[in-house]
């Protein structure tokens, strides 16, 4: 969490063995972002085929995965991410895409089975709004004050409507990131790498995340 380096120590339980058939950039990409994706999509989500799922923030580093998972298990997918990624989040797969910046996914009148929210700042209700009876939100990153609403109103509603508000607490493991790597090796997910720069320059693309044309990931090449 918040640290560049040429050089980190680490147990030798956290780390995976990189596939020959990946490069450093690739496999850089996946241990937050990716993992984050499997355990919404996979393991909480439990994505059916047929399943409307949508993904908020589908265009980022995290989203870019889970949306390739979300169609990997056969789901109808919705990606929200701004204007300059619609046609990227369709490229990735995605059957719908909505401008955030134009449109408010939870005032559109539709619901989905699974939600999966890296950039929440809605109310809880809102959020309720756009799920489906017995569909669940699970929320990665947002706004304090929606992480709060979540946590302390999501189990009245889900008590009083059977809808699962959440969030999810990722557990980073070895398990995951070798899992990832074998649906690459078997064509089913990319990690999307949008630039690179070396160690030398972090401010300059610290400075390129913030302006919020990133599509994916950007990495550090040392
Ligand atoms: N729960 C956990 O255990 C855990 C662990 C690690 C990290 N996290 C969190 O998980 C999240 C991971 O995100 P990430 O790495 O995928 O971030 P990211 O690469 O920055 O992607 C976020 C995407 O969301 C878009 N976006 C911004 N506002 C939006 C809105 N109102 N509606 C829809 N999309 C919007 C961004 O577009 P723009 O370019 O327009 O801003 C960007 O494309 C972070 O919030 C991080 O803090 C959680």
């Amino acid at each position: 969490m918040g640290g560049f380096a040429e050089y980190v120590c680490a147990r030798e339980s956290a780390l995976a063995l990189k596939p020959a058939s990946m490069t450093f950039e690739e496999v850089a990409a996946i241990p937050q972002a990716a993992v984050i994706a499997l355990q919404g999509i996979r393991d909480k989500g439990q994505v059916q085929p047929g399943q409307k799922v949508l993904i908020s923030g589908a265009g980022g580093g995290a989203g870019t995965f889970a949306v390739q998972l979300a169609k990997s298990y056969g789901a109808e997918v919705t990606g929200v991410d701004n204007t300059g990624k619609l046609d990227f989040m369709r490229s990735l797969g995605a059957d719908h895409v909505i401008d955030y910046t134009r449109e408010d996914f939870t005032k559109n009148g539709k619901q989905y089975d699974l939600i999966l929210d890296v950039v929440a700042h809605r109310s809880a209700f809102a959020y309720k709004r756009a799920l489906r009876p017995n569909g669940s939100y699970f929320l990665t990153g947002g706004s304090v004050a929606t992480i709060f609403q979540i946590l302390l109103l999501g189990p009245w509603i889900r008590g009083t409507t059977g809808k699962n508000m959440r969030i999810l607490a990722v557990q980073p493991n070895l398990k995951d990131m070798v899992h990832i790597t074998e649906l690459y090796e078997a064509g089913k997910v990319i990690p999307v790498i949008d630039k690179t720069y070396p160690l030398s320059e972090v401010p300059e693309a610290l400075r390129y995340l913030g302006e919020g044309r990133v599509r994916g990931k950007v990495i550090i090449t040392v």
